[in-house]
């Protein structure tokens, strides 16, 4: 009997509650405004596309300000970021196909070797760069800055002025404008994903390749990436400390089990001179100099000599570049006892 009458009690309190006190609304509808400030994308059919202009030449003066600091002043990149222009031939216009990327020959993927879309440059730009002030642009110094790129890609000439009236006959200069996969599977929501991973997730391999490396003075950007990162799995993060006392305590304790693995200690010792020099005087002489990490784990792998002594140390390729990272953090502070 008390289920049912519980039942019935909670229906009439169901009714009676939500019928008889009104619900005060939360919040207020959006403003046009409001919703025109956020509804900025443009489309692949070029829809959203604010009216405007820019050339080249008022490009290049955007490009040299505010976007060669970070994608170089030919878009070719410093070492950190991937480079915008490059790849692309004029067959790859003629075809709009980019035959590097079929054939895998270039080893980087620039941008223009990859877009096929120049509404989504134009989109990109300028909801994201520059990075450091993004949505900074007029909509001008946006036409004018892709201008810019898509003269350093030799697609259109030095007088060239990019508009919201001339971006689709554009877009048919696009080296890669055919080259858009969409049978991957999420192109058609009915469509079904590629779910056949190969990738390693246990007793992976201890070195996983790391194919790139930041300079040293990108390196610290954001923080020690190898503590942010699981140590274990494909997935693992460079080493990118610069001080040595930024160090934790989870790391210290794998340098010490890697100092142990690779018999570091057969030649080394805390503050005696073995066979090669003793770590707290390799601290003495680099701890203040991050800038020399790199420099250092190469060597730890694939050996050297002359900087102690006449002494060799021995190449170590059973080494990964991470362990030499975190051997070295380790090593970078140990201080004489
Ligand atoms: C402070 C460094 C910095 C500056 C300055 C900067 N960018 Fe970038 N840019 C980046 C980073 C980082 C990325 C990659 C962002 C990501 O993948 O999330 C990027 C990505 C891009 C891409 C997309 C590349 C691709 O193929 O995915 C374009 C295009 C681009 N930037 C254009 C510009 C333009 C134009 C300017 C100047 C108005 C500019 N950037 C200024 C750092 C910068
Ligand atoms: C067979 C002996 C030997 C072993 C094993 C050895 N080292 Fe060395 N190590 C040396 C010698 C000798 C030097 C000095 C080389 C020189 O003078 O350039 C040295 C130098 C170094 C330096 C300083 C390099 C420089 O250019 O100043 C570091 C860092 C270092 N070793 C780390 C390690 C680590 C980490 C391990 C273990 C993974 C290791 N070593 C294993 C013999 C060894």
């Amino acid at each position: 009997m008390l289920k049912p009458l519980f039942t019935f009690c909670f229906f009439c309190l169901l009714s009676t509650t939500y019928a008889q006190v009104p619900v005060k609304p939360v919040g207020r509808p959006a403003t046009a405004a409001e919703i025109k400030a956020w509804d900025i994308d443009v489309r692949a059919d070029f829809k959203g596309l604010p009216p405007g202009q820019g050339s080249v030449m008022k490009g290049q003066e955007i490009w040299d300000k505010q976007c060669a600091s970070c994608h170089g002043v030919f878009g070719e990149s410093n070492e950190v970021f991937p480079p915008l222009v490059g790849g692309t031939t004029a067959e790859d216009v003629r075809k709009g196909q980019v035959a590097g990327l079929v054939s895998g020959a270039e080893a980087s993927r620039t941008t223009l070797m990859k877009l096929s879309q120049l509404s989504a440059l134009w989109d990109y730009i300028r909801r994201a760069m520059p990075w450091n002030a993004p949505k900074s642009l007029s909509t001008d110094e946006v036409y004018a800055v892709v201008a810019y790129i898509l003269h350093l890609g030799d697609l259109v000439p030095a007088d060239f002025v990019l508009s919201d009236k001339n971006m689709q006959a554009t877009q048919a200069l696009l080296p890669n404008r055919h080259g858009m996969s969409k049978e991957h599977g999420l192109w058609r929501v009915s469509g079904t994903p590629d779910i056949r991973a190969t990738a390693c997730m246990r007793n992976c391999e201890p070195s996983a390749r790391i194919s790139s490396e930041l300079p040293a003075y990108a390196r610290d950007a954001h923080g020690n990436l190898a503590e942010q990162m699981r140590l274990v799995g494909p997935v693992r993060g460079a080493q990118t400390l610069s001080t040595a006392n930024q160090i934790n305590s989870s790391v210290v304790e794998s340098a010490e089990k890697l100092i142990t693995k690779y018999g570091c200690t057969a030649c080394h010792a805390r503050d005696t001179k073995l066979i090669g020099p003793a770590f707290s005087e390799i601290s003495k002489k680099y701890g203040n100099q991050p800038e020399k990490v790199a420099e250092l784990s190469k060597k730890i792998r694939e050996g050297g000599q002359g900087v102690w002594g006449t002494i060799p140390m021995p190449a170590q390729p059973g080494v990964s570049e991470l362990e030499a990272g975190l051997l070295l953090n380790w090593i970078l502070k140990t201080k004489k006892e």
